[in-house]
């Protein structure tokens, strides 16, 4: 599939931002910790979701969708621990699969994770944090296999800051005897939706969203009906748009405070960012000024953030460095966004960016999520007609992206055919 557009229009207007990917990626895995019903809202209608809800039909639980955005677990049937779909392994939140088996049924056995080539992403500190639980782990032909007699509290160190590892051991954790500790956690809004949820079920977790998280095991989680948190990076990705397109846009139904490391950028380069309760409007009338960026764990500039950033200071009037010091292999599609004209340089996990006046149409692949996000904006801002590929990758984490970019003025289709390509080729040019 791809996206085929003409660039040049302003993007200006409001857009309603959906829940979280990748909190609602560890809260429906803590779903199916409890017997009990558990009803997730403001779920996004995304594939990466869409795929871990079926890997947890297939293991056996009664998953239904009420609508769009609200989903109903039931549990009590799985009947196998074992998770190994074609599918599940192209998605990373498939190893939290590992930490919820093994907080409930004491063992687990999930195909090793896949997700975003964006660098190694090892599963080394997951793993660590189950055996200070007492598990045992042992990865052969594919599977991540996890077991223990007795789940036991543990005291974690992080060797690095982890989401995901730190969403995993919180959640075997919750129904572990006694005590667990986690040191150098993740602090991201995501852990600590996926904390309160746990604890909607009746777990005792304290100090999500600090270093330090302590949780209590308990026996038995229950059923709850749970809301999960807007999505800071869809929402991160939209304000970006206005800064790339020199236009207006305002995100709606956002939690300001997750966004500030993103608002904060924005302002330096020289947008105008006005915040409200549950709302942000980014302005951007003037070229953008170039800035230094590096991207660090929650608080810090957030890594999933970075190719929509750099794609604004490819247009900014001067020389910008981008620092990606999470995932090294995070700038594969710089080399896609010079054939738009971009004047970038990358030396290791270092980009330095000459702001050039214009992008001009051109056709490019997507090699991930964000970075698919990325090379559409900038499709937005090019002159003349852009395409770009693979937009599957865009559909992992996006809902309906091109229709709420179409929403804020941009002219841009969905083409699954060469035909298609050169029929929306046409309208657009004519
Ligand atoms: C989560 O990935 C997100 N994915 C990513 O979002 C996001 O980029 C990343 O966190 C950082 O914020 C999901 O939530 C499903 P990490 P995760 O463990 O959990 C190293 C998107 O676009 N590390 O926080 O896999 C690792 O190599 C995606 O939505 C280990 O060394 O990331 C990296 O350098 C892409 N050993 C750093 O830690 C481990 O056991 C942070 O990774 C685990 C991680």
């Amino acid at each position: 599939m791809r996206y085929v557009m003409k660039g040049g229009n302003p993007l200006v207007g409001e857009v309603v931002i959906g829940g979280a990917k990748n909190a609602a990626l560890g809260i429906l895995a803590a779903a199916i910790m409890t017997d009990e019903t558990v009803v997730i809202e403001n779920l996004p209608d995304v594939r990466d979701i869409n795929v871990l809800l079926e890997a947890i039909r297939e293991s056996g639980a009664v998953v239904e969708r009420l609508d769009r955005h609200t989903v109903k677990i039931n549990a009590q049937s799985i009947g196998s621990i074992t998770v190994n779909n074609e599918f599940i392994k192209r998605i990373r939140a498939s190893y939290y699969l590992l930490g919820a088996f093994l907080g409930k049924y004491r063992r687990a056995s999930v195909a090793l994770p896949g997700g975003c080539n964006i660098g190694s992403r090892p599963i080394d500190q997951h793993l660590k944090g189950f055996r200070a639980l007492g598990a045992t782990t042992v990865v052969e032909y594919g599977m991540v296999n996890a077991e223990a007699n007795r789940l036991r509290g543990g005291h974690v160190y992080l060797d690095v800051v982890s989401v995901g590892a730190t969403i995993n051991i919180m959640l075997a954790a919750s129904m572990a005897e006694g005590n667990t500790i986690i040191e150098n956690a993740a602090k991201e809004p995501h852990v600590v939706d996926v904390a309160n949820m746990l604890n909607s079920m009746g777990a005792n977790i304290k100090g999500a969203g600090t270093d330090v998280i302590r949780i209590s095991g308990v026996r038995k989680l229950h059923g709850t009906e749970y809301s999960i948190i807007p999505d800071q990076i869809e929402a991160g990705t939209y304000m970006a748009a206005a800064a790339i397109t020199k236009g207006d846009i305002t995100v709606r139904n956002v939690i300001p405070k997750h966004l500030e490391a993103i608002s904060s950028k924005l302002m330096e380069m020289g947008c105008e960012v006005s915040e409200f309760d549950d709302a942000v409007r980014v302005v951007a009338k003037h070229r953008m000024q170039p800035t230094k960026v590096k991207t660090l764990p929650y608080p810090g500039f957030p890594t999933d953030m970075q190719p929509q950033i750099a794609v604004a200071l490819a247009l900014a009037e001067g020389t910008s460095i981008v620092t990606e010091s999470i995932f090294e292999n995070r700038f594969k599609y710089m080399d896609e966004l010079a054939r738009m004209g971009a004047n970038v340089k990358v030396e290791g996990n270092i980009a330095v960016i000459d702001g050039v006046k214009r992008f001009t149409g051109a056709e490019v692949a997507a090699p991930d999520l964000r970075a698919g996000a990325a090379l559409v904006m900038a499709g937005l801002a090019a002159e003349g007609c852009s395409v770009v590929e693979d937009v599957e990758y865009i559909m992992r984490g996006y809902e309906d992206f091109e229709g709420k970019l179409r929403e804020l003025g941009a002219e841009i289709n969905l083409a699954s055919t060469d035909k298609d390509v050169q029929k929306y080729k046409l309208s657009l040019i004519g």
